[in-house]
């Protein structure tokens, strides 16, 4: 994606120095674009759970390069290595729960070295695994967006041509990937293709994904949108404004139960009420093969109740912190919810679009059939 006329990843190995990880520090979009240099896995550690960096795919780049870094600062000798990069394996899986994408990330990394005989060749191995978890990535982004839209043209000609309203939630886009990102790939092609859309912004309190960095994004591809408060979803579909939703996940159970953030779950009944088909697009590093029950299942990240009580704003030209609550009372910050597959009309995969039952998705990953039984 280009910001400003320059393209940009969202992470991306330093050319000019190769033990230096690039990040944009998203705290601070969309008034401060800061770029951060990571050096040590506990920088990629911070990164994830400060919320530097954030989105599942973007968490699983961020972890690959995380332990790419830990081979660069750990020992020379093997045994000494090895035990450090397993040390370093439980750090970033700790980073924060729900996006399986970190979990897949590390544990790729360890599978990877699993082929090293010394430190030296471990290294090689780590970067190359890095880069490709952060190419397939963008990829499988690209990927979603070819088949995503298709979704949107069919219903463009049913229209003849008038816009198409398309409702999203949070932040599935490029700065939650590598590049694309999930659910606005379908959104950035259908643009580029000339079919007529707008896009509705949920704002996603707490932290304002939808409103700071879909919004921010969107401008930048000039594709028409509106931010929306969270709760106006419901009455914009009830009033045939919204003629599909689109959002993307932290985690897919092998059953299609989709977790993504908090929210999500209430605009999948809306849209069932109203009709209006609801999809969602992620790439097959988000679908936890061993879960067959997301609610019961899926762990749900609960975060600082401060975030609910503060909002950080942009005045005139710095960051400030505002109390928006009553000061006595607590507040709880569960930031995903999980959304059943019974209310989810398809998903959209790197590889196709299928049902969210286990049938559909081995018709799409047959490679995990076994599981998927
Ligand atoms: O808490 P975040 O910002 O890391 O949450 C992730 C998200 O942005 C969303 O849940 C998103 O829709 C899915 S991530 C591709």
């Amino acid at each position: 994606m280009k910001v400003a006329g320059e393209y940009y990843q969202t992470i991306w190995l330093d050319p000019q120095d190769e033990t230096v990880v690039n990040i944009i520090d998203q705290r601070f979009l969309p008034f401060e674009f800061s770029i951060e240099r990571m050096k040590t896995v506990y920088d990629a550690v911070q990164a994830i759970s400060e919320m530097k960096v954030r989105g599942a795919g973007l968490i699983g780049a961020t972890a690959g390069f995380g332990m790419y870094l830990a081979g660069l600062n750990a020992s020379d000798n093997w045994k000494i290595f090895r035990r450090q990069m397993v040390e370093a394996a439980d750090l970033l899986k700790n980073a924060r729960p729900t996006a399986v994408n970190l979990a897949w990330a590390v544990d790729r990394q360890l599978g990877a070295l699993e082929h090293a005989k010394d430190s030296s060749e471990a290294r090689v191995v780590l970067q190359k695994t890095a880069l490709d978890i952060a190419g397939e990535d963008r990829e499988s982004c690209r990927l979603i967006g070819e088949h995503g839209v298709k979704l949107i043209e069919q219903i463009s000609e049913n229209k003849e041509g008038a816009p198409v309203n398309i409702l999203t939630h949070c932040n599935a886009g490029w700065l939650a990937f590598v590049d694309y990102g999930s659910a606005t790939a379908p959104i950035y092609l259908a643009h580029k293709r000339g079919i007529r859309i707008h896009v509705w912004v949920d704002e996603t309190r707490p932290w304002n994904q939808g409103s700071r960095l879909t919004a921010w994004e969107l401008a930048q591809e000039g594709v028409p949108h509106t931010i929306i408060t969270d709760n106006v979803g419901g009455h914009l579909m009830q009033r045939g404004m919204v003629d599909m939703v689109i959002v993307g996940s932290d985690r897919t159970t092998s059953t299609g139960d989709v977790a993504n953030k908090v929210g999500t779950y209430l605009k999948a009944l809306a849209a069932r009420d109203n009709g209006i088909p609801f999809y969602v697009a992620l790439p097959s590093s988000t679908f936890d093969w061993n879960l067959k029950d997301g609610i019961a299942e899926i762990p749900i990240e609960e975060r600082s109740g401060n975030e609910v009580k503060k909002v950080m704003g942009w005045l005139k030209d710095r960051f400030v912190e505002v109390s928006i609550a009553s000061p006595e009372s607590p507040a709880i910050n569960y930031v995903f919810d999980v959304t059943p597959a019974r209310l989810v009309t398809a998903l959209i995969t790197e590889r196709g679009i299928c049902s969210p039952s286990p049938e559909g998705i081995r018709s799409l990953f047959p490679e995990f059939s076994g599981i998927l039984q």
